[in-house]
């Protein structure tokens, strides 16, 4: 197949992790007799040192015009100063929305390998596997923000159009699942919440009667997700709730390095990005986890270019690597580590 995918490395670890899923994309277009056209759009800080702005025109039309987007990473201590105008994190907020991609998966699997790179107990984490729908576009991120001299104000807003869409991807995921949803958020608190609550009901009820829903309130849930992790199967929730759980997932996996995510619209194009930042304290040594990226890599055939095959094999290259022991120092206690390009190549000679 024929496939264009824009690729923007961003700020800090984020080329050096991006360069192996590259590598990896070029690897599987030649076995497989694939045309992936990959441009390379400059984006976050990066972009604004270039340009002045974190989403120039250009990179937002090549990701618009694209099959796919792949994001390394955005940010860092150079354009982030509480003073500053522009910020890399706008230009990834903006991108989210110009693609419309609302529903943000993050799966959490523990590769039995690494029961023991985790702070949390072995015991606890054997075979948890969930995956959790984020809101991406609406909420306290997009509301209006206001600056006075005494005083900060953010706005959190949902439509129900907007909570329908997301509990439709989740409950469908679900479907395919373990047939549970568990839905979460503030009702006891946030007028916000209350309405997400009662739409999510109504939706299940009325479209996926056979999928199990279960309401947590988000405090409660970040207690459960490390008292009984292996007891989920999908979560939905809004888009801070989503930002901060996930953090604490990744834990269950070993990593902020290993987790992948896609984030998807109403079509076929998405956007494919670790959920891990970009790292300023370890960037430009070539010792970033890839895993992450090859992994959103993997979501990124599946999901948009319905390269089931290719997407497993990809999975299970990881999966063997990891096995095999190439792993970077986020995930191992041995001398010396894997560094980024070796952990790439231990997937690239398993492809
Ligand atoms: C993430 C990141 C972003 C977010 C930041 C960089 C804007 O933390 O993708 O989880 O908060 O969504
Ligand atoms: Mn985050």
């Amino acid at each position: 197949m024929k496939a264009h995918i824009a690729v923007l490395p961003g700020d800090g670890i984020g080329p050096e992790v991006t360069a192996e899923a590259v590598r990896c994309l070029n690897r599987i277009a030649e076995r497989h007799g694939h045309q992936f056209t990959l441009t390379e759009q400059p984006f976050g800080g990066a972009a604004i040192d270039l340009t002045g702005e974190p989403l120039p025109p250009q990179t937002l039309e090549t990701c618009l015009k694209a099959d796919a987007v792949l994001l390394g990473a955005i940010g860092g201590p150079k354009w982030s100063a509480p003073e500053a105008k522009v910020r890399p994190e706008q230009g990834l907020l903006g991108l989210r929305r110009a693609l419309g991609v609302y529903a943000n998966l993050r799966p959490v699997k523990v590769h039995p390998a690494l029961l023991g790179a985790s702070t949390l107990k072995p015991e606890i984490l054997q075979d948890v596997d969930l995956v959790f729908v984020r809101e991406l576009t609406g909420g306290i991120y997009f509301g209006e923000k206001r600056r006075e001299a005494d005083s900060a104000t953010d706005v959190c807003t949902y439509t129900v159009g907007e909570v329908e869409r997301i509990v439709r991807v989740a409950a469908r995921l679900a479907q395919q699942r373990r047939g549970k949803l568990v839905s979460i958020d503030k009702s006891n608190v946030l007028e916000t919440s209350r309405l997400w609550r009662q739409v999510t009901s109504r939706v299940m009820r009325e479209e996926f009667p056979a999928v199990s829903l279960e309401h947590m309130l988000v405090d409660s849930a970040a207690m459960h997700l490390i008292r009984r992790p292996r007891e989920f199967d999908v979560l939905v929730t809004e888009n801070m709730f989503g930002d901060i759980l996930t953090d604490e997932a990744s834990m269950l996996a070993g990593s902020l390095g290993l987790l992948p995510s896609a984030s998807l619209g109403d079509g076929r194009r998405g956007l494919y990005e670790p959920i891990h930042g970009s790292a300023p304290d370890i960037a430009g040594r070539g010792i970033a986890n890839p895993y992450g990226t090859l992994l959103s890599v993997a979501l990124l055939l599946r999901h948009s270019l319905g390269l089931i095959g290719e997407s497993e094999a990809l999975d299970q290259a990881v999966s063997a690597a990891i096995e095999a022991g190439a792993r970077t120092a986020d995930i191992t206690a041995h001398d010396p580590p894997a560094t980024t390009r070796q952990a790439g190549e231990a997937v690239l000679s398993r492809l």
